[in-house]
């Protein structure tokens, strides 16, 4: 092989992060094929002593990579050979690189998945806290950017909670469908010998082999699926991140970011930049170009390994490395944030933000909506020519657009009234936030449960096979 070749085909750059699970793999299957009887028992212990060693090395940080050999798969096998001698050779029996490398991808994944639920986790828990903290703060909510109706803090924290939960949810459930085991498919058509491969799958925590040898060595669907949930959940963070910058403007003035999580500028020195939120904002290209680069690898390939197939490690490693930083680091700008509710009560004072609530007002009174809408509309361009917010206008005032308007109005304007009657399933009213409090966290919790069950489990796993 020329050397060129060899640069070119390599992949030892990235699936060097595979190491660990490549021993595992190994581990699991020689003890397999020793009880078997498909390898002499000597020769399976010798093995198994050896890849214990590499073990031992790789967990010092001490594990020398040969770059003259292609992949991680084929520098531990040759280690190992020249560890304990042609007993080494008898390891790759009844296995392909090609259903070797399925198995340790969907092992990496697994963990790495769990990974970004437990921060995302973190980053719900701290935006549920700021929430509990604020189920009183009264701030504008926004259609189209405009105001619209009042809101509390809470109630918009609590949208972001639920649909990050729902994208940890999206990972569990990418968990839970690709955690069956490829080993034993071979190079693609299943093997001659008399493997057992409810064994191995056991043995690296899988709940149970995978149903097709083919389809086991070809399918990366599992890895666009997991490119996916990385893609959605940074797509979700960085809406929090455009809000944590539009809202720590002069303009807006909602909230302080803390000194610990902010930059400043080399040039001005009042700048107190909101960096974390705007290089999340900001990642989310690139991991979306990793979704993108896993769908247009896979397009159109013909069953069963091809070496495209290879290129399905890289952005997808990245993308979740990048994502479950990101959960980390937002989840701190949240807690050590100071909410100005204040500042974020003195502007639903401006822009008739309760203006529904005129006309809902209206309703009560027996006035069909569309008839009130156009009475409150004719009221608004009123105030706004005299400079006034609908709360400040006097009775005759009121009575020149409805004589259906009485004096109970002035209970109904204010938006501390106002949220508390949207006491609809769901709604912005105290009573409704802290329902919705308690399941978020009943979410979070059922969920911190399963995945450190899962966690504990592949531990115990490792543990076993290292013993
Ligand atoms: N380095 C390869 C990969 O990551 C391992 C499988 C090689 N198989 C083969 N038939 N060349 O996909």
């Amino acid at each position: 092989m020329d050397d060129s070749t060899l640069r070119f085909t390599s992949s030892l750059d990235v699936d060097s992060a595979l190491a660990f699970y490549d021993i595992m793999g190994s581990l699991a299957h020689v003890r397999m094929l020793k009880k078997c009887g498909i390898i002499p028992a000597e020769d399976a212990d010798l093995i198994i002593d050896g890849l214990k060693k590499i073990e031992k090395t790789l967990e010092d940080g001490e594990l020398e990579l040969d770059e003259n050999l292609e992949d991680i798969h084929t520098n531990i096998e040759f280690k190992l050979t020249s560890m304990i001698g042609p007993a080494g050779g008898k390891l790759h029996t009844g296995r392909s690189r090609n259903d070797q490398v399925a198995t340790d991808f969907r092992m990496y994944l697994r963990d790495a998945a769990m990974e970004a639920v437990d921060k995302v986790d973190d980053l719900i828990m701290a935006l549920l806290r700021v929430a509990e903290d604020n189920a009183e703060t009264i701030m504008p909510g926004f259609t189209h950017m405009q105001h619209a109706q009042p809101i509390t803090l809470a109630q918009h924290f609590l949208a972001h909670a639920f649909r990050l939960g729902r994208d940890a949810d999206r990972f569990v459930d990418a968990v839970d469908r690709m955690n069956k085991c490829p080993l034993g498919s071979a190079a693609l058509a299943g093997t001659t010998y008399p493997i057992d491969r409810k064994m191995t799958a056991d043995a690296l925590g899988f709940k149970e082999p995978t149903e097709n040898s083919i389809d086991s060595v070809a399918s990366r669907d599992n890895v666009s699926e997991l490119a996916f949930c990385a893609a959605m959940t940074v797509v979700d963070m960085s809406s929090i991140c455009e809000e944590l910058v539009l809202w720590s403007s002069q303009e807006f003035g909602f909230i302080e970011m803390d000194d610990k999580y902010t930059t400043g500028s080399s040039i001005m020195p009042q700048k107190k930049n909101p960096d974390i939120a705007e290089l999340i904002r900001g990642r989310t290209g690139s991991i979306i170009g990793g979704l993108v680069a896993m769908l247009t690898m896979s397009k159109g390939l013909p069953l069963s390994y091809n070496r495209d197939l290879q290129e399905d490690k890289g952005a997808v490693m990245d993308a979740l490395d990048s994502v479950t930083f990101s959960a980390e680091m937002l989840a701190k700008v949240i807690l050590t944030t100071d909410y100005h509710k204040d500042r974020m009560l003195e502007v639903t004072q401006k822009g008739f933000i309760n203006a529904t609530d005129l006309a809902d007002y209206l309703v009560t009174k027996g006035v069909p909506f569309r008839e009130a809408h156009g009475i409150v509309g004719e009221s608004v361009r009123y105030c706004i020519e005299n400079g006034k917010g609908l709360e400040d206008l006097s009775q005759d005032e009121f009575r020149q657009f409805s004589p259906k308007i009485e004096d109970d109005i002035y209970e109904f304007l204010p938006v501390k009234a106002c949220v508390e009657r949207r006491n609809s399933y769901g709604g912005t009213s105290s009573a409704s936030v802290d329902t919705q409090l308690s399941l978020a966290i009943k979410q979070l919790m059922a969920r911190d449960d399963s995945v450190r069950e899962e966690t504990q489990f592949i531990e115990k796993c490792w543990e076993e096979l290292l013993n």
